[in-house]
């Protein structure tokens, strides 16, 4: 008897460990609760951000037409159009503490002009300004996310901007509105009451700043229908004391908590380049964008104790990749490339969001057009799209989906003595009852197979779409625009509730299942 189940046993052992170590290796295992989800993935997580900074605003969206005047790009509206950007973060960041809106309408001749010291030193002719957004926000569908100036503003000046933009029958601002050529409000309801008010924004302490806080929002009033969604400056990275003050002394008025973080490599000083890095840079940029999980978990977890119903958002307001500007560019003007590293480093930013809906519901990648981790990038007339502009194509299919819980075995990406997980995924039921899993692989050089079980729903049916290249750098440039773009993805074999998926090394896949 015991002669008979020893060698069964060894034979067991050996297919344990055979099994153990290709897993090690390269297969993952993963289970899609489809029949758990309950937190709605919000659009808005989708959004956007543009500053009055470099080529962002000024060449990038508004530009001298040939007639003489001012317009909106439509090279740029329409691209914008295609991923359903649901807002549009402006006037800033840091320049958002520095605009007067005033300034910034009335007949564009008669506007005076502003000198961006914040960014690049340049002066501005302020033709851009609250019509002109309002106007571009309605083109491509979105809304505005509008950040008052609470660090070189008054009181007065945040609430008529407000009444400016949402009173809808008679008062001094409303009338001003009408006199500029626009009768109805605009109805704007996100609000930011200051920026980075412990930077750029003021150098405020945080209790400093909860009070002042308190201040402006008191002044910000519902008009009609239409209420304030007010969002204070939040923290700067780990900065969990700023978040634990907020809630502690604010809570009660904040609607948003805005949160930033970018992720880099090197030092602030000397960041890492876009185009020209070494794999270790490559499992840094990595690394750095997995840390949105700790900062959501940890921050979520200081909100809970004051806010345990979760009514008040944290907001990832500003994040992206920050590299050092291209050669040859202006320094202030956060000029930088897109590569596949960006679009993989977004997707995983994107997963995480995906995965902390229970109080993660806004996020605004940094910055639209030509700056810092941009959608799009211009010279002249020419416009490309860049890798991460297609990370938000593919990802769109999340927008106003369920999030369902997933549990995944990651397996590990080893580099140089370093190791983090190599893959990552999140999951989604639309409102047609199709099930999106996005998944990427950010290993450089090895394959990864995926087991998945798709729990409790059936699929019949499985399509995908992959975003890859051959070079760790590929990215899209002027002469060779579609050097980088998705492709249709024939890797994926479902069978029952089994789901396998070859994931090639440095790719995104996004499947469809039916
Ligand atoms: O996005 C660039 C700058 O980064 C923003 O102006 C500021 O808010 C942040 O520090």
């Amino acid at each position: 008897m015991t002669l008979r189940i020893v060698p069964a046993l060894v034979l067991l052992c050996l297919v344990a460990f055979q099994i153990g170590s290709a897993t090690a290796q390269t297969s993952q295992r993963m289970v899609v609760n489809a029949d758990l989800g309950q937190d709605t993935i919000s659009r808005h997580l989708y959004g956007h951000f543009a500053e009055h900074l470099g080529r962002g605003i000024y060449d990038g969206i508004w530009v001298k037409a040939k007639s003489g005047g001012w317009q909106v790009r439509e090279d740029v509206v329409e691209a914008l159009r295609a991923i359903r950007i649901p807002n549009l973060r402006w006037p800033g960041g840091c320049f958002a503490d520095y605009y007067h809106w005033q300034d910034g309408i009335g007949p564009h001749d008669d506007r005076p002009t502003i000198v961006n010291n914040l960014w690049g030193g340049v002066t501005e002719d302020n033709s851009f300004g609250t019509h002109e957004l309002m106007d571009l926000v309605e083109q491509l569908g979105a809304e505005a996310v509008v950040v008052g100036n609470v660090g070189s503003g008054t009181v007065q000046e945040m609430s008529q901007w407000w009444e400016y933009m949402n009173h809808p029958g008679t008062s001094p601002m409303a009338n001003l509105r009408r006199q500029n050529g626009r009768d109805k409000p605009w109805n704007v309801r996100y609000w930011g009451v200051g920026n980075e008010s412990w930077g750029c924004g003021g150098n405020m302490r945080p209790e400093y700043y909860a009070d002042e806080y308190k201040r402006f929002a008191t002044y910000l009033h519902a008009y009609g229908n239409v209420r304030p969604f007010r969002i204070a400056a939040g923290a700067a990275g780990d900065n969990y004391e700023w978040t634990e003050v907020m809630m502690r002394e604010a809570g009660s008025m904040i609607d948003g908590i805005d949160l930033h973080h970018y992720t880099i490599t090197g030092t602030w000083e000397k960041k890492g380049r876009a185009t020209r890095f070494t794999e270790a840079e490559w499992l840094e940029l990595m690394k750095n964008s997995l840390r949105w999980d700790e900062l959501l978990t940890r921050h979520s977890a200081i909100m809970d104790q004051y806010d345990p119903e979760k009514r008040v958002w944290l907001i990832a307001g500003e994040w992206g990749t920050w590299h050092e500007g291209e050669p040859g560019s202006n320094p202030g003007f956060l000029y930088q490339q897109n590569t596949l590293r960006d679009a993989l480093s977004a997707s995983l930013a994107l997963n995480i969001f995906n995965r902390h809906v229970e109080r993660v519901k806004m996020a605004n990648i940094a910055q639209t057009v030509n700056v810092l981790q941009a959608m799009i990038l211009t010279q002249g007339e020419q416009m490309i799209l860049t890798p991460t502009y297609h990370v938000f194509e593919l990802y769109s299919v999340h927008h106003d989906a369920v999030s369902l819980p997933i549990t995944l075995d990651a397996g590990r990406y080893e580099h140089g003595g370093e190791s983090i997980p190599a893959v990552s995924a999140s999951a989604s039921r639309d409102r047609d009852g199709r099930i999106h899993i996005t998944m990427t692989n950010v290993d450089p050089k090895q394959a990864r197979t995926v087991n998945a079980t798709l729990r409790g729903q059936r699929a019949s049916q499985v399509s995908g779409r992959i975003l890859t290249a051959d070079e760790m750098n590929a990215h899209n440039t002027f002469e060779q625009p579609n050097a980088v773009q998705p492709a249709s993805f024939n890797g994926a074999r479902l069978s029952g509730e089994r789901l396998t998926v070859q994931l090639p090394p440095k790719s995104l896949v996004v499947l469809e299942l039916r």
